[in-house]
């Protein structure tokens, strides 16, 4: 029998230190009526500058790993979805390798934004499915405090830092991924970016004067795709595993902006008891999103086994994806 693939466990975590609405208030032109009306975000946790990606990212990856009973020498692959890397050179995913004991297996980065923990799910799937891994570590996570311009209203209020980790291994139970699915547009790549720093603009004087190494935004033109991605990949990833809205019992949308989640769940015609949002207190963490949400869920017994859950993302590049499995 081909192997299929289950989410085995979770974790995450989110550093201690709290930027609140009010705190923002006093460093952009903002009110907390304005955030929390337009984004729905309250508060969101910021790194310490000791902490960094590859640190909050083990954390995440030793809770997941201690819930599966698992230590870094199980695990055959590790990819760390992050547009935040702790350095140019060499990857984080290898940093985090290094930190979780685990090198006899692979490690490396991927980079699709707020989309890459949904990415990295289906790459895993794909190993496992292949037969050629058993236990593959998951990572979505930012510290995107260190790229935003906390003198740019659009943004600042919107991000937040966090790791989530999930242990995806192989099973024969009927427990599994049913089907993922993850998508890309190019043509879109400057509704969200960081011009500076790489090989096109490396770094200056000139454009560190200029803020180029900050994120950048069109939030009016992501907003429109985001809702409109999320419901189609989301429609596609229940057709293809021949279910409908009403088989599911979790649906988790990317935590981007508390208005587009309303929209998808609408569009969609998911009941409100079954979707999960947390950007109220976490903010927009990116890739460490879904599984900072999947992990609060599982920590407060909300995530059960046999549970259907609908996880959907859209993020920079621009990258999209879904993915719908039996926790
Ligand atoms: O993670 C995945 C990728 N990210 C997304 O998908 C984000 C998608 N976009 C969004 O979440 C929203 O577009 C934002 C939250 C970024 C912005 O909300 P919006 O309702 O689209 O606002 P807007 O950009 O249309 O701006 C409306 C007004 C503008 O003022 P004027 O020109 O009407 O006078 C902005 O300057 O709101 C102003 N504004 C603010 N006012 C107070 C923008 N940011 C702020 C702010 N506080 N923080």
């Amino acid at each position: 029998m081909k192997p299929r693939s289950f989410m085995r466990s979770i974790g995450s975590y989110v550093p201690e230190k709290i930027l609140t609405n009010a705190d923002l208030e006093k460093m952009v032109n903002t009110t907390d009526e304005w955030i929390r009306t337009r984004t729905g975000v309250r508060e969101r946790h910021i790194c310490n500058p000791d902490e960094y990606t590859s640190i909050i990212a083990t954390r995440a990856a030793q809770l997941a790993l201690q819930r599966a009973e698992l230590t870094g020498k199980d695990l055959d692959m590790i990819i760390c979805a992050t547009i935040s890397p702790d350095q140019p050179l060499p990857s984080t995913g290898c940093l985090i390798q290094a930190n979780l004991g685990a090198t006899q297996g692979v490690a490396f980065d991927m980079a699709a934004a707020c989309s890459g923990f949904l990415y990295g799910i289906t790459i895993a799937d794909q190993f496992i499915k292949s037969g050629m891994y058993k236990n593959v570590l998951v990572i979505g996570v930012e510290v995107l405090s260190r790229w935003v311009d906390y003198t740019d209203r659009a943004t600042c209020v919107l991000f937040g830092d966090g790791a989530g980790a999930a242990i995806v291994s192989a099973t024969d139970s009927d427990s599994g991924i049913y089907s993922s699915d993850i998508r890309s547009d190019g043509t879109m790549a400057e509704f969200l970016f960081i011009p500076g720093g790489g090989t096109r603009y490396p770094a200056s004087h000139q454009t560190i004067d200029e803020r180029q190494h900050f994120v950048k935004m069109r939030g009016n033109e992501l907003f429109k795709v985001a809702v409109r991605s999320m419901e189609e990949v989301s429609r596609r990833v229940l057709r293809d595993s021949g279910m409908t809205v009403s088989d599911i019992d979790l649906f988790i949308p990317h935590q981007a902006n508390q208005r587009i989640s309303d929209a998808v769940r609408e569009r969609l015609m998911v009941p409100f008891d079954k979707v999960y949002c947390n950007i109220d207190r976490i903010g927009n963490t990116s890739s460490a999103s879904i599984p900072i949400a999947l992990d609060e869920l599982y920590t407060h017994g909300r995530l059960k086994r046999g549970m259907n859950v609908l996880l959907t993302s859209f993020g920079a590049g621009v990258t999209w994806g879904a993915t719908l499995l039996k926790w």
